[in-house]
């Protein structure tokens, strides 16, 4: 490693951060994480903290999953590199395939289009979808439709769908026929509904009405987060994906369960749609399929649609998409291990107990810092707090002050992420009681802070 002079002088200097104003990195230089172990990150100065972020919602089972490592080191040494395209295809993406087969199989899901990650997952999810019913002879299904507050990646198919002007804006114009409807967000909708229930059965007739307005057989799949993430983690009532099910079934569209931070264990549940007990048609994973050790991704397909693709004769099934790294033996053979310690650790048993520690404390903490506006949470281990300035017009917080809030937590002990008004909690599902505590007690000193 060069010495601490340099990464600090250099530091942004010459790279650009996803998701930040380059002149902001430059003016607040960032963090330069220089190790971690278990669920702990290290920076360069050698202060140490609990991650509450997870990595970026991936590293579900901490920093130091041996077998991980060694699966991918003997992998290098094996085969570090193949192409599956037509013609040529590994022996660990085979293996996996059938692990994932049986994995997915309770939601219904029985084929792998692997990706090198969760824009790529959705992006092949959004053109299958549109070739699936080219393929039975309804080329005219094209639209997408999909909640405002989702995000679904970056891609321009992804950013199209995205819910969140933030993500789009500076990169319109986007992808034509994307139609977004109100999201079940209980704090703030333009129904002005807080019940939970009945806010859901307001989200699914606007969905009805969008369908309509738009023609049923325009359109090709509906995509949604089983519980919406990056948005600022928004949990639906019980009811609303069910119900998004049974619509989209009864107008012929595809339900496209965007799972790249829900699937292997974040909700309590080994995927958010079985969570919500619904088997979608597609399912867009990444991230934690490989602890976030190697770039790697899988859309699953439910054998419904497989069975279309596979039993066509007349060549519209032909697959003209796919990455040069799809099937990357080494992030196969990542993602095999993965999935077994995953298994073997039982996570979302952990997700869930250490999720309702979390979610209890937050809610104890918006009980005494009045900037707390909202908590949400409930489901596993995804929370966040929502600030405001002021609780009764809900105006959002100033920019800096959540800053020094993610600042001072930073100094007592959490790495915490800010997005927009909201802090998002995202931790390793492998978090014990006392580094809940620890998330926890950070959380109070950067909320003490301002
Ligand atoms: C629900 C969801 N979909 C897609 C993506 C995009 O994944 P990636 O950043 O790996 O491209 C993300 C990333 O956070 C996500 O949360």
């Amino acid at each position: 490693m060069k010495d601490v002079n340099f990464l600090k002088e250099k530091n942004a200097r010459s790279l650009w951060h996803p998701m930040a104003h380059p002149a902001d990195s430059l003016a607040h230089p960032p963090t330069i994480v220089t190790g971690a172990t278990g669920v702990r990150i290290r920076d360069v100065d050698g202060h140490e903290v609990v991650d509450a972020v997870g990595g970026l919602w991936n590293v579900n089972l901490g920093y130091s999953c041996q077998a991980i490592k060694d699966a991918i080191a003997q992998q290098l040494d094996a085969l570090p590199y193949y192409s599956i395209f037509r013609g040529t295809s590994n022996d660990q993406v085979i293996q996996l395939a059938e692990e994932l087969r049986d994995f997915f199989e309770p939601d219904g899901l029985s084929r792998a289009f692997y990706t090198s990650g969760g824009s790529d997952s959705v992006e092949t999810a959004l053109r299958l979808a549109r070739q699936y019913h080219k393929i039975r002879g309804e080329a005219g299904r094209v639209k997408y439709l999909s909640l405002k507050k989702g995000y679904h990646g970056t891609h321009f198919g992804g950013a199209s769908v995205n819910g969140n002007a933030n993500f789009r804006t500076a990169y319109e114009p986007l992808l034509a026929g994307c139609h977004h409807i109100p999201a079940p967000y209980t704090y703030r909708n333009p129904f002005d509904e807080s019940d939970p229930g009945k806010l859901a059965q307001l989200c699914l007739s606007a969905l009805e009405d969008e369908i309509a307005f738009q023609g049923p057989g325009s359109i090709a799949a509906f995509i949604m987060e089983p519980i919406l993430g990056a948005g600022g983690v928004i949990p639906p009532d019980k009811s609303f994906m069910p119900g998004v099910r049974e619509i989209c079934s009864r107008h012929g569209i595809l339900l496209i369960a965007d799972e790249v931070i829900t699937a292997f264990g974040r909700t309590g549940s080994w995927t958010g749609s079985r969570h919500w007990g619904v088997q979608p048609d597609l399912m867009c994973t990444a991230k934690a399929i490989t602890n976030g050790y190697f770039p790697f991704g899988a859309l699953m397909i439910s054998e419904e649609i497989a069975q279309v693709f596979e039993r066509d004769e007349t060549g519209k099934a032909a697959i003209g998409h796919g990455y040069t790294y799809s099937g990357h033996p080494v992030g196969a053979a990542a993602a095999l291990a993965c999935l077994s310690e995953t298994l073997a650790l039982d996570v979302p048993t952990n997700a869930a107990a250490r999720g309702a520690e979390l979610h209890a404390g937050l809610l104890d903490l918006q009980s005494q810092h009045e900037v707390v506006g909202d908590v949400r949470g409930g489901h596993g281990l995804m929370c966040a707090l929502e600030l405001v300035e002021d609780r009764r017009a809900k105006t959002a917080v100033d920019k800096a002050r959540i800053g020094k809030v993610q600042e001072a937590a930073y100094a007592a002990g959490a790495m915490v992420r800010v997005s927009g008004s909201n802090i998002i909690l995202s931790p390793p599902l492998v978090l014990t009681s006392r580094d809940v505590q620890a998330i926890l007690s950070a959380l109070d000193a950067g909320l003490g802070a301002i």
